[in-house]
């Protein structure tokens, strides 16, 4: 894994192939900063109007199909002016989180909810979603169909479970970690590496088991170590072995292109711009092509669903670490970047993310900055650390790993000139080797008025959403501002035995008392966690008076099929594929469970304007309250 290391030395490198590149253009007039009061930037605020219409449509064919109610058509037509708002937050989980999620979608679609949804929140695993319903025009079947499950997300990191204590949380805890390694051990890897040279050369002429015979087994055996820790040796399988090492190489390398233009145009690159065109290239079987942009603003003006205001508004959830704080989340909309915490609430247009903007008045302005995969990169930041711990493992000093580079890019037939030399010019320059995605310049950059840590220095620090315990992006669409009627959260977090137990909301609840709102928390929902839990039935109020949402919460449970993979499995089977996503079906839906399915009607009754006549709709409504809303 050595070198992994030296992907980030070679940063300033080679000419290559286009990627999605921060492009210079002229600043526009118009400010691009946004001081938030108590609302939403225009352009939201007008897609949510312009959904209006076909969200009141859709209720009434969902409210048409349930069979508890026979509304005629005037008191349909006066329901239908109240529709209530729906969002739904997506927690992280790594692949468990997105397939979980996708089957979930695709439930609430059948039973005609989908389409009403206003808002999709999604971090960490559950931002993994939201890139792929944007790439493929908000259709969650087609996002399944197109995502390539089958190929590694990161090649040569096997399946293995982080401990808390393997995250490198914290700039200040790796530069530590780094300064120690310096003290490592020289000889035996030099060693090693020479033995290496010679065997690879050897194994590329004479494809032959025989080799290895020769050859006394203790370098083998480091070799072995130093690459595959866990792999039991047998001879037969090392020449696989050996073809999958040339394939990792070459599937670093070519992301290592694709990043290098934005090192080009200056801006600080990190682990997790690598991550993200990992993502990326993921999101299609076939790859995106070269020429389309992955632009997360450009991408949404040229989405068919989104500019016809039938899709839901993606949000992208992260947290702040400027000057270590905690709980300050981020958020990335179609339209906004931001922050709606009180020592925030300053926005940027999207499509100008990464200019250099001082004062709130653009100095320098870049498009292009917002790349789709480098967002979801930032949400999902903690696999950042599936890269960082395997290669601290494994990493010896620098000057090693670039001897050894260059022996291996010679045996694999990539050491052509520019590559060495790039090497030698490199040095040993390492830059930041966190989880920390640097977003710079700094939009808030001195903003007036504004004097906090989130505006004093000309960078953000922001990283995975669940980072600080909170892994469902709820706050987030919770907001005033937003107004949203009823919240459906899908919680695939690792609790116990990696499935979810509610601790997540327990978390999110105490930080949500300390902003006064109080929502109840149910204690003994563990015994109810097959079956969801809807909370706020009874009127909940924001500060200000506001009526809050109601909130139905979704632990992932073993339904129809064990959905308790490790967060971070890298590569799904097609039937594991189906299995979790018809789980997370029968999660959403109850097993199928056509009261369940009323019972919905029933809630989202309550934020219509609608007496529910006193007949047998009524009754029914009145054992749905009893039986699945918490109090
Ligand atoms: C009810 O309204 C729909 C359209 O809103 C119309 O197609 C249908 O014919 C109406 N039915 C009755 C019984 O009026
Ligand atoms: C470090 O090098 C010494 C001397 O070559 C060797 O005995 C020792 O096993 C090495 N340590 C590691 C961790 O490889
Ligand atoms: C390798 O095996 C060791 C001990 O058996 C275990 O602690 C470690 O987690 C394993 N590592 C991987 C990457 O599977
Ligand atoms: C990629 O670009 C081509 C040409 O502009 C366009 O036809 C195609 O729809 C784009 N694909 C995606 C996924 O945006
Ligand atoms: C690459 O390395 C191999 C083996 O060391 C050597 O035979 C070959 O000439 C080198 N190619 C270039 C372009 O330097
Ligand atoms: C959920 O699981 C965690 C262990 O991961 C445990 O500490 C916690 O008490 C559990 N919560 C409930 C409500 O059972
Ligand atoms: C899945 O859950 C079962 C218990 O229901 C547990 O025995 C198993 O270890 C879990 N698997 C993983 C990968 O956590
Ligand atoms: C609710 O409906 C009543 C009549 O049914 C109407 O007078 C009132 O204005 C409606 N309120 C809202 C907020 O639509």
């Amino acid at each position: 894994m050595f070198f992994l290391k030296v992907l980030f030395v070679f940063i300033c490198s080679v000419t290559v192939l286009e990627g999605a590149t921060p492009t210079e253009v002229k600043c526009p007039k118009e400010p691009l900063i946004r001081h938030a009061k108590n609302d939403l930037c225009s352009k939201e605020e007008q897609y949510i109007k312009n959904k209006e219409q076909f969200n009141r449509n859709k209720y009434r064919e969902f409210l048409e199909s349930l069979d508890v109610f026979n509304f005629d058509n005037s008191t349909l037509d006066s329901i239908v002016v109240s529709t209530p708002r729906l969002g739904v937050a997506i927690s992280g989980g790594g692949y468990r989180s997105m397939l979980t999620s996708l089957g979930f979608l695709l439930q609430m679609e059948k039973w005609g909810l989908y389409d009403m949804v206003d808002y999709i929140s999604g971090l960490s695993g559950g931002s993994w979603t939201l890139m792929g319903l944007i790439l493929n025009d908000f259709d969650p079947k087609l996002t399944l169909d197109k995502w390539n499950f089958a190929d590694d997300l990161l090649k040569g990191v096997p399946e293995f479970d982080i401990t808390s204590a393997d995250i490198v949380s914290g700039m200040h805890s790796a530069l530590q970690k780094r300064n120690s390694q310096r003290d490592s051990n020289f000889s035996s890897f030099e060693e090693l590496m020479d033995y290496l040279e010679v065997v690879l050369s050897s194994l590329e002429s004479t494809p032959d088991m025989m080799v290895f015979q020769k050859r006394s087994e203790s370098p083998l055996q480091k070799l072995k170590q130093l690459f595959f820790p866990n792999d039991t040796f047998s001879s037969p399988h090392i020449l696989d072995t050996f073809k999958n090492f040339r394939e990792i190489l070459e599937f670093y390398i070519d992301l290592h292109l694709d990043v290098r233009p934005k090192k080009v145009q200056g801006f600080p690159v990190t682990f997790t711009d690598y991550w993200g065109r990992a993502l990326i290239n993921r999101a299609r079987k076939r790859g995106l092509s070269d020429e389309n942009s992955t632009s997360l603003s450009t991408l949404i003006s040229s989405n068919d669903r989104f500019q016809k205001y039938e899709a839901p508004i993606p949000i992208f959830v992260s947290n702040c670490k400027n000057g270590f704080l905690k709980n300050v989340i981020f958020e990335f909309t179609p339209f906004e970047f931001g922050s709606w915490e009180a020592i925030g609430r300053l926005f940027v247009k999207l499509e100008f993310l990464g200019s250099r903007i001082v004062a709130g008045k653009a100095k320098k302005c870049f498009r292009n900055f917002d790349d789709i995969g480098f967002i979801t990169g930032t949400s999902s930041s903690i696999f950042n650390n599936a890269i960082i711990y395997m290669w601290q493992k494994v990493s010896q000093s620098s000057h090693e790993a670039l001897r050894a580079l260059k022996v291996l890019l010679s045996v694999f037939g990539l050491n052509g000139s520019k590559v060495s030399r790039t090497i030698d010019e490199a040095g040993l320059n390492f830059k930041t080797e966190t989880d920390y995605a640097v977003y710079q310049h700094n939009p808030f950059y001195k903003y007036p008025h504004k004097e906090n840590i989130l505006t004093s220095e000309d960078y953000l620090y922001l990283v995975d959403g669940g980072e600080d315990g909170e892994n469902i992006p709820l706050r987030s669409i919770l907001i005033s501002e937003r107004n949203l009627d009823v919240i459906f959260m899908i919680d695939s977090s690792s609790d116990i035995d990696n499935y979810a137990n509610g601790t997540k909301l327990k978390n999110i609840f105490e930080q949500l008392k300390e902003k006064n709102v109080e929502y109840r928390f149910p204690s003994h929902y563990i015994t109810l966690a097959s079956s969801p839990i809807i909370i706020g039935c009874e009127p909940v109020y924001h500060n200000n008076g506001e009526l809050l949402p109601i909130l139905i919460y979704y632990a992932n449970m073993q339904h129809t099929y064990p959905s308790n993979m490790s967060t971070f499995k890298v590569s799904y089977e097609e039937d594991e594929i189906e299995g979790i996503v018809n789980n997370g079906r029968n999660i959403f839906s109850r097993d199928n469970s056509n009261y369940f399915r009323n019972c919905l009607g029933c809630i989202l009754l309550k934020r219509s304007n609608i007496t529910i006549p006193l007949n047998k709709a009524s009754k029914f409504c009145s054992s749905c309250y009893k039986n699945l809303c918490y109090s």
